[in-house]
């Protein structure tokens, strides 16, 4: 369990964190989604003692990450998967890490298969290694000391598909033994399918936060909103009036303030036959890019 309560982080007058309050739970995939500079990193870095907080504060399982006695043991991190010492080799690497959480060598090979390198990779030094593999050596390290919290930013980075998938299923392996994960990326997609609840990040400030299905279907409003059209338009109008709701006048139908299963009473209360009845709320999708809008260069046509 990770708690983050009331996290701000500044640089001079420049606020990269600001008031960020979140719950990761023991058995759950969190996304922390954010478009580039939307304080993703920052956040994470306050999390295991890299940076220090302005205001607020982050516990792992209810303590402060650098009272954790052996944290690689509780947390495991991957921040930067081109951290690493660049003329080491992956095995090297892992077995330093081993050595130093006083974990059996059997570990680093148990690891390495884990993460689908082979022993020629294992051996050669993370300078050549591509992206992907610093990737998976990151984690690797990051799953050493078998952890009951993860910790990736931007873990898919430089993955190709197959390893994304492969990503996806260990993650959500490790979440269903039990496992607390926090991954961040700045690609809605990377994160929709691989995460049970999300965490929307814009400019420092969370904007959305819930589980997926809720999010997706727009619960984030916190309101309702129904499109219906029907046959006959002013029959519909005046069912949903009758039944204390207000359409406005949208396209070929309404837009209503309500559920689609509160108008859908409406229209068979007064037996009017709907052409249309869907939710009309802003998805995850829409608000995301309302965030990266102003961040990106690409329109939302190029990026389609
Ligand atoms: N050490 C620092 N000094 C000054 N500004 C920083 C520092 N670290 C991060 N920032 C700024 O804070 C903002 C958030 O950065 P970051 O947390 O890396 O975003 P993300 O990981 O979501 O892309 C950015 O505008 C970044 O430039
Ligand atoms: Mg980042």
């Amino acid at each position: 369990m990770i708690e983050v309560t009331g996290l701000t982080r500044t640089y001079g007058g420049f606020t990269a964190v600001d008031d960020v309050t979140f719950t990761c739970e023991p058995g759950r995939v969190t996304g922390f989604l954010g478009p580039n500079g939307a304080g993703k990193s920052t956040t994470m870095r306050v999390m295991v003692g890299l940076t220090p907080p302005t205001r607020g504060r982050v516990t792992i399982g209810g303590h402060l990450y650098r009272d954790l006695p052996n944290p690689g043991r509780h947390v495991g991190v991957l921040l930067d998967a081109g951290a690493q010492h660049a003329g080491r080799t992956g095995r090297e690497i892992l077995t330093l890490g081993a050595r130093s959480m006083m974990l059996p060598r059997s570990r680093v090979d148990e690891m390495l298969h884990t993460v689908s390198l082979t022993d020629d990779e294992a051996g050669r030094r993370v300078r050549d290694y591509s992206l992907g593999m610093k990737q998976r050596l990151g984690i690797a390290h990051a799953l050493l000391g078998d952890p009951e919290v993860l910790v990736l930013d931007e873990p898919a980075n430089g993955l190709d598909p197959a390893g994304i998938r492969w990503m996806r299923d260990l993650l959500k392996g490790y979440a269903r033994r039990g496992g607390t994960v926090l991954l961040s990326s700045h690609l809605l997609n990377e994160v929709e399918l691989v995460a049970d609840e999300m965490i929307l990040i814009g400019r420092g400030r969370i904007v959305a936060q819930g589980d997926k299905q809720s999010l997706l279907a727009g619960a984030h409003h916190g309101e309702a909103t129904t499109i219906v059209s029907a046959l006959d338009p002013t029959a519909l109008a005046t069912a949903l009036r009758a039944c204390g709701l207000d359409p406005t006048p949208e396209g070929n139908g309404f837009k209503v303030a309500a559920t689609t299963a509160e108008v859908g009473r409406a229209a068979l209360e007064h037996l009017v036959v709907l052409t249309e009845l869907r939710n009309g709320a802003a998805g995850l999708e829409d608000l995301f890019l309302e965030l990266t809008s102003d961040t990106q260069r690409e329109t939302a046509g190029a990026a389609a």
